[in-house]
């Protein structure tokens, strides 16, 4: 199925399957996809999470998700090969997660691909891992209109890119100037004692909350602000100030008018700079991706800002937008169906990898 032109490259057809493995954080991800006159189709996948041991510390413990990566990575991919009916081995390519994301966690990924490469003897990809969640997205709606503006928000990352190609063509538009929104997610979380990961927590208390209860700030939102920047700190400090002043007060914290009101200045902030970005852009169809994408919030006020703008709207089910292998899988996928040049066998993690890399040598 590879057909070589440029001496290197290797360029793949409709029918190709490449597995995807993710390791940056603390999911091990595989995922197995297949290529299709339509783009890549989703074939079957596993995730393990070391989530519960980074529990009690309010974050994840970057030894701890190494261990675990090296304790789950063989059976996730096993497990994935089950799930999509495809022997194990029976792959043409494999692209694994790069970087960005933490150090000893890619290591692993990248030592356990690169070692199921030789041992299959089939090309490797180190691959942009929030290329990844943008990829994703087009497991379930198809290829990417171009160009595309993608929201990417993650636990790491909070960005606004142009899409003009998947497989290589990424410019950043904005970028958070401190916290990412999944990051403000799990300090909210963890200063309300609620636990991590904080997002979803927040997400459920908030649907019983009031969302105007506390107007709380909307970072970089002034005239000679940054149009197209975020910033978190302040956000969370408020609701940090906020809480402690109800503490002082021998009052009791209203954990879900907290959790609504944050959640409500998390998406204004987000879904507007989208839209005004869009539009000032003049590109039409936005895509929200990573893990703050699952948020019921974000989804709906971004589908109202969106249909209100006219802009087209895709955003993958919840279950893609967190870390998984199936979106690294599709990144490789458009790699090969592009044509590209496999990464060589000095592959290692990257945990600054920038946004527009989006392979690895
Ligand atoms: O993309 P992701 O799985 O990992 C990174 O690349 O960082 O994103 C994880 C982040 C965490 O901060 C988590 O709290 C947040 O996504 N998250 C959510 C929701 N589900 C996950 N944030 C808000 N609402 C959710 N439902
Ligand atoms: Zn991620």
């Amino acid at each position: 199925m590879t057909t070589s032109e440029a001496p290197g490259v290797v360029r793949l057809g409709p029918g190709a399957v490449i597995l995807g493995i993710e390791s940056s954080c603390d999911e091990t991800g595989a995922g197995l996809v297949r290529l299709t006159d339509a783009g890549p189709e989703l074939l079957g996948q596993e995730i393990a999470s070391s989530s519960d041991q980074h529990a009690r510390f309010g974050g994840v413990v970057p030894e701890i998700a190494s261990r675990a990566h090296l304790e789950a990575m063989t059976h996730t991919v096993r497990t994935a090969f089950a799930r999509s009916d495809i022997a194990p081995g029976r792959v043409d390519a494999i692209a694994v997660t790069s970087g960005p994301g933490l150090a000893g966690a890619l290591l692993v990924g990248v030592a356990a691909a690169k070692a199921y490469a030789a041992a299959w003897d089939v090309p490797l990809f180190g691959v942009n891992h929030l290329a990844g969640h943008v990829a994703a997205d087009t497991l379930e709606h198809g290829p990417l209109p171009r160009p595309t503006l993608a929201l990417l928000v993650s636990g790491g990352h909070t960005q606004l890119l142009r899409i003009d190609d998947l497989a290589g063509r990424i410019t950043e538009v904005g970028t958070t100037v401190d916290d990412a929104a999944g990051e403000a997610y799990d300090k909210v979380a963890r200063l309300l004692g609620l636990g991590y990961p904080g997002g979803p927590i927040i997400d459920q208390l908030a649907a019983a909350g009031d969302p105007a209860a506390i107007r709380f700030p909307r970072g970089l939102t002034g005239p000679q602000d940054a149009p197209y920047d975020f910033s978190f700190s302040g956000l969370k400090t408020a609701v940090a100030r906020f809480v402690e002043s109800i503490e002082r007060a021998g009052g009791s914290v209203p954990v879900e008018d907290v959790c609504a009101s944050f959640q409500e200045a998390v998406a204004d902030v987000l879904t507007a700079k989208t839209v005004r970005a869009a539009t000032d852009l003049g590109i039409g169809t936005v895509v929200v991706a990573g893990g703050v994408a699952a948020n019921g919030r974000l989804r709906a006020l971004a589908r109202e800002r969106c249909a209100a703008a006219g802009l087209a709207l895709r955003i993958p089910r919840p279950g893609l937008c967190t870390d998984n292998g199936a979106m690294i899988a599709a990144v490789g996928a458009h790699l090969v169906a592009a044509g590209a040049r496999p990464s060589g066998p000095f592959l290692t993690g990257d945990p600054a990898m920038p946004v527009a890399r989006v392979l690895a040598d």
